[in-house]
């Protein structure tokens, strides 16, 4: 329930794993996350203008505009290799309507199936997306936790949706935040809640 007073916030939608995609084969949700149709579908449903896919790994997405596809790694097929932690430093600033934001979810995961390639700061990255997402631009982020953009005061709640992987698996937690004008919570004095000190802990 967000009845603006309480903390409690809706899930938009919970997505169950199991199935079969299109072609036939058993659904499921492993290191190259849009190779799994549900997220798929869900991340380019919400595709607008011209994006950045910040780790865009291996799978590519269908969109009718431009998407500037970023990766660390030098073996993955992208057009720029910036850290995402500094990415800012690339492109003008509000350059984005979209930024999909898909990183490794932790250290053992970077080390374990992306050859050790690691986004510590996620802080540094979303402070990045603030600067170069246009107003009424969104984020999307993938990861364990549902915090995205709320360190930000012009960032809005949209959607919050759980991807399930199975009875002994974490869900993975897809959040989307769109720019506006900064309509968060402000407490007494006019001030955000919640901007700047939430850093939150970065891995
Ligand atoms: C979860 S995968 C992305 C999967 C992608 N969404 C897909 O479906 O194919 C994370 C990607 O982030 C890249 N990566 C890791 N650290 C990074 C960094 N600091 N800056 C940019 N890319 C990074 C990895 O090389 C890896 O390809």
């Amino acid at each position: 329930m967000s009845d603006g007073i309480s903390r409690f916030e809706d899930v938009t939608d919970v997505v169950a794993n199991g199935g079969r995609d299109r072609d036939g084969n058993a659904r499921t949700l492993g290191r190259w996350t849009f190779e799994y149709e549900p997220a798929r579908d869900l991340v380019e449903s919400l595709l607008e203008g011209r994006v950045l896919n910040a780790c865009a790994g291996k799978t590519k997405l269908n969109h009718d505009g431009e998407i500037v596809r970023n990766d660390l790694n030098p073996e993955r097929d992208a057009d720029t290799h910036h850290n995402v932690e500094r990415i800012a430093e690339h492109f003008g600033p509000q350059s984005f309507d979209t930024v999909v934001f898909d990183p490794p979810f932790d250290d053992t995961q970077a080390d374990d199936k992306y050859d050790g390639i690691h986004a510590k700061n996620i802080y540094a990255a979303l402070e990045d997306f603030e600067e170069l997402v246009r107003p009424n631009g969104r984020v999307i982020t993938f990861g364990w936790n549902s915090w995205g953009m709320k360190s930000f005061a012009a960032f809005e709640r949209e959607a919050t949706y759980l991807l399930q992987r199975g009875p002994v698996l974490r869900d993975v937690i897809v959040t989307v935040d769109r720019r506006t004008t900064g309509t968060l919570a402000t407490d007494g004095a006019g001030r955000y809640v919640g901007a700047e000190t939430d850093r939150g802990d970065s891995r």
